[in-house]
């Protein structure tokens, strides 16, 4: 199983062809399509027999939508610079017509136009029709199109139909069914934004082209796989598309779903689409399904409640969000555990996660090789890390002995960065979209076999869920990791989510703001994530113990010797060095107040660390001193 992957330097224009765009005023056009037109554009990627026919309600000139697209984009380039002269070449190839989606003679006068605009352009003969609508109205959108004869136009032709494809399995597969009366399977382009991310198409290349890694690829060897998606913002102006979704609707059973297929699918035969899509198909219809009890067991949702935003401000709780149901039951957060039946992973677990309002934005998957599989077992297992997204790399997290005359071992990490290899200026990830559109390559484009497998695999989740009240929502912290129940969900099975931290999220803490890369480098590796919940101790006082914990969200309790509380350590801040310091006993107790997510750092690892970088042991040492002068007139002080 070789399949072949072109090396070529320079990819080709892409095939001649007009884009029709349904939905042309609507955000998507102008945050999205035409930057994305525009990158290719630039890079020379679009072929000079190219045009765009524009529909929607409003009524403007062709002039007048053009110098519209031309400001937005102004706005929502991803460039730095702007060229004057591609958005003219482009902008030269924009046509307009307005009409009302449910008006059959809009799409008469839209063919005409676009037959127009095809022969003057020498675009004819490739038509792609983008539906830029709201859901709801594609069905009729659809056979419209088909009534003012697009499904008939000469050459080639396709629609490409944005998420979300259903909002269940039965309306996923009555839209399949209205879409498929009219077209062909392969003229169907069914879009997933994560497959037009430069990380996501890399997985697919670094398990065909790097074959070090095949022999390891299996349940023998690898003890779980982790994919998380977090996200920062809340549902913000989205309240009332997002109240009638959730996550496992928004991300899990479609950008999760795919990520999934892609690490753990076959090799395909080849690069053919066909072949790819195949494979991904046979690997969700791997996953076994889950019936009432592997919901209950095995699947958490989650509700953010009010809490604190990345940059510390107030965030308001999801039930307080404009256009939200306040007694809401939508689901902000899940985390759930998926089982492959087939020979290669049989046995293995895999953890899918995705939530709205966390700690930070990152998208990554953690592939956990077993203890011993690549060697003797010792300190942390080797993990292989793809950063997705906003760092994009792959990392493989390793030990590595410490220099000097001692066998000792430290946690390394080798990694490969996008943006210190490629110079590639950011896309929005629709270019490639567009550019294989065009071409008529349905390889990123989900088929109707993978959807509706996607959602046979989430809609038992979502079933028991409409039927269950979701007592504890909300149940995690804006700002926080999530629910508590996500965590247990992997204490259960001896695991740990992987928190992958960055240096942006450590520099919070004002204890890092100024520290050197080379000590945030230690600290990311060292630090292991710890979530409690209210009540919970941490530390316990008289106790001995070996550890030192951060704060990256919730509050801390500091109680004295008849336990009342002295004082509250909260996030940014840390608690527990001076027991480490000083080689002492615990000098108080201190108990989360609220859910908390904390860093810990073990003795070994923090004896290290200060040796290698005395400057932080200094600075610990001041702020241990300030804290117990500042807690002796209270009570026998702050925790160490
Ligand atoms: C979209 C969801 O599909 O993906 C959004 O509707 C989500 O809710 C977005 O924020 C995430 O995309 P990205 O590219 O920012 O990871």
């Amino acid at each position: 199983m070789n399949p072949t992957i072109t090396s070529h330097a320079t990819p080709a224009t892409a095939a001649p062809g007009v884009l029709v765009i349904l939905g042309a005023s609507g955000d998507l056009t102008k945050r999205l399509l035409v930057p994305a037109l525009y990158n290719l554009a630039c890079d020379g990627l679009l072929p000079e027999g190219f045009a765009v026919v524009g529909m929607a309600r409003r009524p403007l000139s062709s002039e007048e939508f053009r110098g519209q697209l031309g400001r937005d984009l102004r706005t929502f380039t991803t460039r730095r610079e702007f060229d004057a002269d591609r958005w003219e070449w482009l902008e030269s190839r924009i046509h307009y017509v307005s009409g009302d989606f449910a008006d059959g003679a809009a799409y008469r006068r839209l063919a005409d136009k676009v037959r127009e605009v095809g022969v003057e352009s020498g675009a004819a003969g490739n038509t792609l029709l983008y539906l830029a609508i709201s859901p709801e109205l594609f069905e009729a959108v659809n056979g419209h199109l088909d009534e003012a004869g697009f499904t008939r136009f000469d050459g080639r032709r396709a629609i490409v139909v944005e998420k979300p494809f259903g909002k269940d399995l039965d309306s996923a597969i009555a839209l399949n069914r209205a879409l498929l009366a009219r077209w062909r399977e392969e003229e169907i382009y069914r879009i997933d934004h994560y497959l037009g991310k430069e990380t996501v198409q890399n997985l697919l290349a670094f398990r065909m082209a790097n074959g070090i890694f095949a022999p390891l690829w299996n349940a023998d060897h690898i003890d779980h796989i982790q994919i998380s998606a977090a996200e920062t913002v809340g549902v913000e102006t989205r309240g009332e598309y997002y109240d009638k979704t959730g996550v496992v609707r928004d991300m899990l059973q479609n950008h999760l779903l795919q990520m999934l297929a892609y690490v753990c699918m076959e090799p395909p035969e080849s690069l053919d689409p066909n072949a790819v899509r195949d494979a991904k198909s046979r690997l969700l219809a791997a996953v076994r399904p889950l019936d009432r009890s592997a919901v209950e067991r095995e699947c958490v949702r989650g509700q953010y409640g009010p809490g604190r935003k990345a940059d510390g401000g107030v965030a308001v709780g999801y039930r307080e969000e404009p256009k939200v149901d306040p007694r809401s039951d939508t689901e902000t957060y899940a985390a759930l555990t998926l089982h492959l039946d087939n020979d290669r992973w049989r046995g293995m677990p895999v953890y899918l996660r995705s939530g709205k309002s966390l700690w930070k934005r990152g998208t990554e998957i953690v592939v956990e090789f077993k203890p011993g599989a690549t060697g003797p077992a010792m300190g942390e297992p080797n993990r292989l890390i793809f950063h997705i997204q906003p760092t994009q790399g792959v990392e493989i997290r390793m030990q590595a002995k410490r220099p000097g005359p001692v066998f000792s071992l430290q946690p390394a990490g080798m990694r490969f960065d996008y943006a210190e290899t490629f110079e590639a200026s950011r896309g929005t990830g629709y270019e490639v979209l567009l550019y294989s559109g065009l071409n008529g390559d349905p390889t990123l484009f989900s088929r109707t076999d993978f959807v509706e497998t996607a959602w046979r695999i989430v809609q038992p989740a979502l079933d028991v869920w409409r039927t269950t009240p979701a007592d504890d929502f909300p149940n995690y912290p804006a700002g926080s990791w999530g629910p508590r129940a996500a965590h247990e969900l992997l204490e259960r099975s001896g695991h740990l989510w992987h928190e992958c931290l960055t240096r942006d999220v450590l520099a919070r803490g004002p204890l890092f703001r100024a520290a050197p890369p080379l000590l945030l480098a230690n600290l990311l590796l060292a630090f292991r994530p710890l979530a409690v919940a209210a009540g919970d101790v941490v530390i316990t006082r008289g106790a001995v113990e070996d550890e030192m914990y951060f704060v990256c969200s919730g509050r801390l309790a500091v109680g004295d010797a008849a336990d009342r509380s002295v004082g509250e350590i909260g996030a940014g801040e840390f608690c527990g060095e001076m027991a480490l310091l000083y080689r002492q006993p615990r000098s108080a107790t201190v108990r989360a107040v609220e859910p908390s997510d904390l860093l810990v750092l073990d003795g070994t690892a923090f004896r290290r660390i200060l040796a290698d970088f005395p400057g932080f042991e200094a600075e610990l040492r001041r702020i241990s001193a300030v804290r117990s002068e500042r807690s002796a007139g209270v009570s026998r002080g702050i925790p160490g």
